[in-house]
């Protein structure tokens, strides 16, 4: 669908800047979405926003910059937002840290940041939006394959998205008959950094056919908007994966995922 022929409200995209999150900047202004996207780096933002209005010049761009890690932060984009009288059609909860690495490895600052932004944050965001919606609203939350198993050396990512995925699904109950419709989506591995990249090309056959484009994810993700569906695993092999490990053991589980991810660390980007 061109941007020009049907205009569907305001889509606010929560790490806009990111890999993921600049797919979903080009599906949903593609689609017809007026934009409202944040992100914590202004710069950035304003490349992102020029870039976007060069190829959709009808569309209306609006960029706020926020760390949502901070209350603050997130209280004076709300503001702004409301300031500008914006009412939302579509959030898609993007923004995401995946620091990995043992529990003990953290500082207290680090465990405060990676749970705010890939759990509170979205949260947050998501009472925001229902209250600010236009007559309907459809919340797409990112979560991850990662949040289906504890996973440890990656266990406050995985526990973050685990609890993302609960959080949607339970919402969209509360939700119902209030024109308010939630999804989330559970995708694997996508080429988005580069520390990403060199990851997937390190797990040899099986990462490369997991591997989704964070395009084809952000398509797959309004797709399933726009069949209203509650939990969508992306991606034939991560479905596969993850109907062929349900079967096995716990404690089997636990021994390969830890035995895998001890040898990685990495931090916030
Ligand atoms: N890549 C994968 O393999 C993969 C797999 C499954 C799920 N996911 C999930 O998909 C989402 C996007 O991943 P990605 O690979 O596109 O990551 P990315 O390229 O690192 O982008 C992360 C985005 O989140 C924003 N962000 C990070 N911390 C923030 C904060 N404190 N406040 C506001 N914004 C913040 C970043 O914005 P700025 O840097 O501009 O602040 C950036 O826009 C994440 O939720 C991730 O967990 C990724």
């Amino acid at each position: 669908m061109n941007a020009t022929s049907e205009k569907k409200g305001y889509a606010l995209i929560t790490g806009a800047t990111g890999g993921l999150g600049k797919a979903f900047v080009f599906e949903t202004a593609e689609r017809g979405y007026d934009l409202i996207l944040t992100g914590r780096s202004e710069e950035k933002l304003r490349v992102l926003k020029a870039e976007t209005q060069a190829k959709y010049s009808a569309l209306d761009i609006r960029v706020y910059a926020a760390d949502l890690s901070s209350l603050d932060d997130r209280k004076s984009l709300y503001a702004g937002i409301e300031r500008d009288g914006l009412k939302i059609s579509l959030l898609v909860n993007v923004a995401g840290a995946d620091i990995q690495k043992g529990l003990m490895e953290y500082t207290q600052e680090k465990i405060a940041f990676q749970t705010r932004v890939n759990f509170e944050a979205a949260v947050s965001t998501c009472r925001f939006a229902i209250e600010n919606k236009a007559k309907k609203l459809h919340i797409v939350n990112i979560s991850s394959v990662s949040g289906i198993y504890p996973m440890p050396y990656f266990a406050i990512y995985s526990a973050t998205k685990g609890a993302l995925t609960s959080f949607s699904t339970a919402l969209r109950e509360e939700m119902k008959g209030k024109g308010v419709f939630v999804t989330a989506i559970l995708p694997g591995a996508m080429p988005t950094r580069e520390d990403v990249k060199e990851q997937i090309q390190g797990q040899g056959l099986w990462g490369r056919l997991a591997a989704k484009s964070p395009q084809s994810v952000a398509r797959a993700s309004l797709n399933a908007v726009a069949k209203n569906k509650r939990k969508v695993v992306v991606g034939f092999w991560n479905k596969v994966m993850r109907v062929s490990t349900a079967w096995l053991p716990t404690s089997w589980r636990l021994r390969f995922i830890a035995k895998r991810w001890s040898k990685i660390s990495k931090d916030a980007f």
